[in-house]
């Protein structure tokens, strides 16, 4: 099949590999991908563009990873010009798109999650400020690429975030913090049917021991030993099935993957966010053991079949990624260095986010500059085969966490 893959992550990047053996299109792509793919650039955020591109490639499935594509209706535009689409319309992107949306719907279909204040204007910070705390959690109510959260128990921190935020036009909500374990668990969502792949869990603080801002996130393994048997499908009939009847209901039925951002805690998993889109870098490891054909699951979803398609099978084992980050990342990551390692053209162990060539040298080109991959028989042995990968590349300034897993492994999480 050709099958065109729209974006230029570390997400993508295990997308194309594990659609391999197909012939496949990767646009804007990265450095990583040309092994898998011819890749194209496009303009992600132009619907006109991308359905020019799987034109001319004549794609007969096209995958938007990224939410930015989204939110701008690319797979509404595809859709309407003819093209099998894996990615959900704009409308019902949303779900990623505006965090106020999302609590709506959540109201509506009884999930739980954070209670939330959204406010639009500076005077409205010290109230909000008052009423939430000692730990703050600010957000962007539209789309941030991964900068738009801020959790702080410094309150002129927060004050500063929601100014911030405002001053650049966009509502800010303030929410509750959730306590508990997180758990990121993908489901492929086609109407009203919900199928989930293996929950995962990501580190999304930039340093060891969960210190430090924010980032799009350092790391992930899947599954999670610590996870009670029957927990998945309780989150699929407490979280995403009321939330894809939702949709349905308000006439803007779901179709591509939702991604349940989770906090576990007293009262059970509760909604930290939605995504539109699989998660980065938790899909790396989740789609290395996925044994059905990525293909099947993506096409399904796409074709509106997701319920004919056969349970999903899984390798035994686990799998993990390490994140390897540029010098200053996430405020200002340094670009333009030279990556070296004898692995760096191997999927199964290095995924390319932000790298790109420069004068036939590969060169760091974003803040996420690659993943690396390990999978073993324990949740030790993945861990330690993406550290040993992670150890043969050279990036001057770069910089890894070295504790993914590591509460996982040594049992010190528990719900
Ligand atoms: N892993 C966090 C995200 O994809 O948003």
């Amino acid at each position: 099949m050709r099958i065109l893959v729209i974006g230029s992550g570390g997400r993508e990047h295990a997308l194309l590999n594990g659609l391999s053996g197909h012939e496949l299109f990767a646009a804007p792509g990265n450095a990583g991908m040309a092994s898998l793919a011819s890749v194209h650039p496009v303009d992600v955020t132009s619907p006109d563009a991308v359905v020019a591109l799987a034109r001319e490639v004549e794609a007969e499935l096209v995958v938007i990873g990224p939410e930015i594509p989204l939110v701008a209706g690319v797979s509404d535009a595809l859709r309407e010009a003819g093209f099998q689409v894996f990615g959900p319309s704009r409308e019902a992107a949303q779900l990623e798109g505006s965090k106020a949306f999302a609590k709506d719907v959540m109201a509506s279909a009884g999930v739980l999650t954070a209670s939330a204040t959204q406010i639009t204007s500076l005077d409205e910070i010290d109230a909000a400020l008052d009423e939430y705390g000692p730990r703050f959690v600010v957000k962007d109510d539209g789309l941030a690429g991964g900068k738009g959260v801020v959790v702080t128990e410094d309150r002129e921190a927060a004050a500063a975030h929601a100014r911030a935020v405002i001053e650049a036009g966009n509502p800010v909500l303030f929410e509750s913090f959730l306590e508990g374990p997180e758990v990121s668990l993908f489901c492929l969502v086609d109407g009203e049917t919900v199928v989930p792949l293996l929950p995962a869990q990501d580190h999304k603080r930039a340093y060891d021991g969960d210190q430090g801002p924010n980032t799009g996130g350092m790391g992930a393994y899947t599954p999670l030993p610590w996870l009670p048997e029957g927990s998945v499908e309780r989150i699929v009939t407490e979280v995403v099935e009321p939330v894809a009847r939702e949709m349905v209901a308000r006439g803007v039925p779901y179709k591509g993957l939702l991604y349940a951002g989770l906090a576990w805690g007293q009262e059970g998993p509760a909604v930290v966010e939605f995504n539109a889109r699989f998660g980065d870098p938790e899909t790396q490891p989740v789609l290395a053991l996925l044994e059905t054909p990525l293909v099947d699951a993506l096409y399904a979803v796409a074709a509106g079949t997701l319920a004919d398609l056969p349970a999903l099978s899984w390798k035994k084992g686990y799998a993990a990624t390490v994140v390897l980050a540029a010098e200053g990342y996430p405020e200002s990551p340094r670009t333009g260095d030279a990556i070296s390692g004898d692995n760096l053209d191997d999927p199964a162990k290095i995924l390319h986010a932000g790298t790109g060539a420069q004068h036939g040298t590969l060169v760091s080109g974003g803040g996420r500059v690659l993943n690396a991959l390990g999978v073993g028989g324990t949740l030790q042995e993945a861990v330690q085969a993406a550290y040993s990968e992670i150890e043969r590349v050279e990036l001057q300034g770069s910089f890894y966490r070295r504790d993914i897993a590591r509460a996982a492994i040594e049992g010190a999480i528990s719900l």
